[in-house]
């Protein structure tokens, strides 16, 4: 294929370090301003899904012909991972702003398979590169993750599943490299389940030489979507969505054009921003049937659901009851909806015992909802929430992408004004959160954004 036209060969450039301390355009724009009080009533329409888009980008590597994918969102994990992606040598030119956000990908002429210290310690999912490269290239080196806010983050489960596929695999100096003259299929059976494990290594799988079968798979709607695009792309792969997924590798994968299922995090963010503010707020361009643990946990804690073919009604005219809450693998209650549900639960009447199954650190949001006036204790794994406590505005720090959201949500029926520091976490994974909630009522802006006079908030607002 022609080189793509309009190809931005430079990395797009990260937003500018946070100047220390001194309020520049740059550190203004890293903070929301939220005035509480609105009910969010009307239409949001839900974004293609992060963490389907990032390694969907990753499978492009499995292939020298161009792989079109659409629905991509514009957050910065996606310009991250198209600037790693660059960094090899692929050709990425991002289609925001086109017909369904079209995105091309075309890695016909990596040269370097190498994922930097410096882009993966930004974002750990670099890390689904690394089966994809030894497949496709023979080798890679790719940087180990370090932790993170919600815990160690190890890639153990990878590491062992590419040695069980034949890879020989040296760490050193912060480094996995990894090789393959061709990879083996085999039998990997994962001691924990792993989401991008499962799809890394089904990635890696699809180029084996033989028959792989893999148990206690992750069953998230987002492996069962890499898998749709890998089939596409002449993989031939049984199971993905079960436990166990069958996958009997090709000597070589083609193109493909794909839609990227929508995000129901994102979704499910809303969902409970419009329950609390005593919305009526509709999600379009959602799938239902990714939201049913949550969807059921709100109807227990008496919301009003709809659910359409694509989209969700919710409405709530009255006090929200508490209810327990423990995270699991999909299909349970996910752990990246738990930190929004804490600041529901601190408005629900009654105490909701929330259970932290997946992530040993992910209770960074609580001391921030604590210093809003919430009544929060945490038990090592377990957060007892007793509501409901009145929230008050105060100036809150960010840790954390979900932890960001469940920050906003407290801030949308707080008492007056909270001010959001490093929002940039909120970047990485919700698409102009500030314009889309702001399209249903709430009083939200980047406090350096200068509003155009129609959507100019009332006054009061910084
Ligand atoms: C994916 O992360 C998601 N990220 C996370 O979303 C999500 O929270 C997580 O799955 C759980 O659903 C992407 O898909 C890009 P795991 P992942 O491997 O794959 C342990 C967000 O907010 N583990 O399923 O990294 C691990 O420590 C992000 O969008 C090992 O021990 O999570 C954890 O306790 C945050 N060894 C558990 O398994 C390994 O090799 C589940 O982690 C791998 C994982």
């Amino acid at each position: 294929m022609a080189g793509i036209r309009g190809l931005n060969k430079v990395p797009v450039p990260f937003r500018p370090m946070r100047a220390l301390g001194i309020q520049t355009p740059e550190n203004l724009m890293d903070k929301f301003v939220i005035r509480g009080g609105n009910r969010l009533v009307g239409n949001i329409r839900v974004s293609g899904a992060k963490n389907a888009a990032l390694p969907a980008m990753a499978a492009a590597i499995l292939t020298d012909e161009p792989v079109i994918l659409e629905n991509i969102p514009d957050v910065r994990d996606i310009q991250t991972e198209r600037n790693l992606l660059v960094s090899m040598g692929a050709e990425v030119e991002l289609g925001y702003g086109r017909a369904h956000h079209r995105t091309t990908l075309c890695c016909r002429s990596l040269v370097n398979p190498e994922a930097a210290y410096e882009l993966v310690k930004t974002m750990r999912a670099s890390t689904l590169v690394l089966g994809p490269l030894v497949a496709r290239m023979g080798r890679a080196r790719v940087s180990l993750p370090g932790g993170c806010a919600i815990g160690a983050r190890p890639i153990d489960l990878h590491i062992k599943g590419l040695e069980q596929l034949g890879a020989s695999i040296i760490q050193e100096h912060g480094y996995i490299e990894a090789a393959a003259e061709r990879l083996r299929g085999g039998h990997i059976i994962f001691d924990k389940i792993t989401v991008t494990g499962t799809e890394d290594l089904m990635m890696a799988a699809a180029l084996a030489e033989g028959e792989t079968v893999m148990e206690n798979c992750a069953r998230e709607p987002e492996v069962s979507d890499l898998a749709a695009l890998l089939i596409k792309m002449g993989a031939d792969i049984e199971g993905a969505g079960a436990s166990t997924i069958r996958i009997r590798g090709v000597e070589k994968l083609h193109g493909a054009r794909h839609r990227i299922i929508p995000d129901r995090i994102e979704a499910g963010t809303f969902v409970i921003a419009g329950a609390l503010t005593g919305g009526d707020l509709t999600l379009i361009n959602c799938n239902p049937e990714h939201l049913g643990a949550l969807l059921r946990k709100l109807e227990e804690c008496g919301v009003t659901v709809q659910a359409g073919l694509d989209s969700v009604r919710i409405t709530n005219g009255h006090r929200l009851r508490a209810a327990d809450v423990t995270t699991e693998e999909f299909p349970g209650f996910p752990t990246d909806m738990q930190a929004q549900y804490m600041a529901l639960a601190t408005q629900a009447e009654g105490t909701s015992v929330i259970t932290e199954n997946i992530f040993e650190n992910r209770f960074m949001h609580a001391q921030e909802l604590v210093r809003m006036g919430a009544n929060i204790r945490i038990e090592g794994r377990r957060a007892i929430v007793r509501g409901h406590t009145p929230l008050g505005g105060a100036a809150v720090q960010c840790s954390d992408l979900r932890a960001s959201a469940s920050l906003v949500i407290g801030a949308l029926v707080a008492e007056g004004e909270t001010i959001l520091d490093r929002v940039y976490h909120i970047d990485r994974g919700y698409e102009r959160i500030e314009e889309k909630l702001r399209s249903v009522g709430a009083q939200i802006r980047r406090m350096g954004e200068i509003l155009p006079k129609r959507a100019a908030l009332p006054a009061g607002v910084a």
